[in-house]
């Protein structure tokens, strides 16, 4: 009977009651059972653990690994004076990352089960003396364990209680409730003071519509009378309305709930430079019903007309064609678009190049400057003696050699090519000829600046001049 007893128990323990976990390791997720080294069996109910032992069994786990203790039996050596709290002597330490560690020891099993989440550290120890049966208990792991799986929270965040064992919503604003399933409805605290009224358009907001004397966020805050705080600003008048608001009875120039926009109407204080004239083209019909967009529309709604010469937006830039190389008008002398200027010579003298240039578009002439060339340097016929050109040449140099070489600085820039210009025939080559004459065709918008500084600091220089067209004018070098 005892040896049939015995077999079973082997075969039992075989499959599953004390598989290699007798003392340590890692624990088996499979299993359920733990147990001292010797522990009784059936053979031998008078079993007791052995001195000096050490029994460490782990399992390594995070928060979804769920682990379950709990004691069948326990009888270990108690600690001094009887404390089942110190457990000096023998004692078994359970330990699970978020419940801690606990000494068990003495003879009163516990009845609550340890149920934690985390790694596993259990260890059994016996000291040299007073041995007993030891403790046996059931555990279980799991290692997928996940509280907000299903998600319980209706309208919020789904996280975990302290002990990490069981779920716990955080409701976004607005909700609450174990599972945010209450619409916390805001309005119902009357929050909007001194007869204002709530409004909820959405959940967790609610705004106030305060009385025309109250304002804040709350209507807590009663408002001085509106002319108080001298809202108009660039001498405006300020007057209170019937919903205890402020109305600005502004300058002339200036426009805005507080009179801060000033300029206004476009053409206020002329915008255009230069003497231009101002239109005011602001279209009203397009503005919005947006007072301040009202106000930009029509501020920009203005035009220049400019005088001519200039143009931009407000008159601002200078426009047509400057100089195009005449030595005895001013450099920055400017000519309208459109404007044709024509070139004639002196008697015996042959224009080179076109008679007429006329101002194409800003800044470009159509042609190049014609230059006026002696008769005789191009037909080669030399009627001076060499005497005469000699003294010619002579008297010239002495009589005008200052003006000459400062005229030569100041002009030689289109002429200095035409006097270095070898003449075949003319034995003596720097007595050339030169003379231009222009006459300005008469155009209403000609761009003369006016017309007494028409002639330049040469003035000495120009044999005589009248105000639309000039006469002759040469210059023997
Ligand atoms: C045990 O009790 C004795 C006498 O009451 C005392 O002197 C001793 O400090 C106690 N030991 C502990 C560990 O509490
Ligand atoms: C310790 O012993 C007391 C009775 O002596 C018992 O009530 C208590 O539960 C025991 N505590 C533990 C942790 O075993
Ligand atoms: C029990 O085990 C835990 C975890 O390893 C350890 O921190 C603690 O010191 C142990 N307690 C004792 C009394 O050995
Ligand atoms: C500006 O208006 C005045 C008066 O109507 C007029 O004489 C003048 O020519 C105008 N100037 C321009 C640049 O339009
Ligand atoms: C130059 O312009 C004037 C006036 O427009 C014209 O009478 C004359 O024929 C033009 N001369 C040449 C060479 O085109
Ligand atoms: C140059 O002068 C001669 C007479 O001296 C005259 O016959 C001829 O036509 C002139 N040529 C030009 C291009 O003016």
């Amino acid at each position: 009977m005892v040896i049939k007893f015995v077999h079973i128990f082997v075969i039992v323990c075989g499959i599953a009651w004390c598989k290699g976990q007798e003392c340590g390791g890692e624990l088996d997720p499979e299993e359920y059972s733990l147990k001292n080294p010797g522990y009784p069996t059936e053979g031998n109910m008078e079993s007791k653990y052995p001195s000096n032992t050490d029994c460490i069994w782990t399992f390594s786990g995070d928060d979804n690994t769920l682990f379950a203790f709990k004691f069948w039996d326990i009888v270990i050596e108690i600690g001094e004076n009887n404390s089942n709290i110190t457990c000096d002597y023998d004692f078994l330490n359970v330990s699970v990352t978020s419940v801690g560690s606990q000494l068990f020891c003495g003879w009163v099993k516990p009845e609550d089960a340890i149920v934690g989440v985390g790694s596993v550290y259990i260890h059994f120890h016996s000291d040299d003396s007073v041995n007993f049966r030891g403790f046996q208990a059931s555990y279980s792991i799991t290692t997928d364990f996940d509280p907000c799986d299903p998600d319980p929270c209706e309208d919020g965040e789904c996280g975990r209680t302290e002990d990490k064992l069981k779920s716990l919503c955080h409701c976004n604003a607005g909700s609450t409730g174990e599972e945010c399933e209450v619409d916390i409805k805001e309005c119902d605290s009357n929050p909007c003071q001194n007869g204002g009224s709530c409004d909820e358009p959405q959940k967790d907001y609610y705004t106030c519509q305060c009385m025309p004397q109250w304002m804040g966020a709350h209507c807590e805050v009663e408002k001085g009378p509106p002319c108080a705080s001298d809202p108009c600003v660039n001498g405006g008048i300020c007057s209170e309305t019937e919903d205890f608001d402020f109305q600005c009875a502004c300058e002339d120039g200036y426009i805005g709930k507080s009179c801060e926009i000033d300029d206004f109407p476009p053409c206020f204080s002329n915008p255009c430079q230069n003497d231009g004239n101002c239109t005011d083209i602001s279209n009203p019909a397009a503005a919005t019903s947006d007072e301040e967009n009202e106000y930009i529309t029509r501020y920009n709604g203005y035009h220049c007309s400019c005088p001519p010469g200039y143009g931009g937006t407000n008159c601002d830039t200078e426009v047509g064609c400057g100089n195009p190389g005449i030595a005895y008008l001013k450099k920055r002398r400017r000519f309208n678009t459109g404007s044709i200027l024509e070139f004639s010579c002196e008697n015996g003298f042959v224009l080179i190049g076109p008679a007429n240039l006329t101002c194409v578009a800003d800044e470009t002439w159509s042609e190049k400057m014609p230059e006026c060339v002696s008769n005789k340097t191009l037909s080669g016929d030399n009627s001076l003696s060499p005497y005469a050109s000699t003294m010619i040449a002579l008297g010239a140099a002495l009589s005008v050699n200052m003006v000459v070489f400062t005229l030569w600085m100041v002009y030689r820039g289109p002429w200095v090519k035409l006097i270095r210009r070898p003449s075949a025939s003319t034995s003596d080559s720097k007595q050339n000829i030169h003379s231009v004459s222009i006459s300005v065709s008469v155009m209403d918008d000609d761009v003369f600046e006016d017309e007494q500084n028409y002639v330049t600091e040469d003035q000495n220089d120009l044999e005589s001049l009248s105000t639309r067209s000039y006469s002759s004018y040469s210059k023997v070098y």
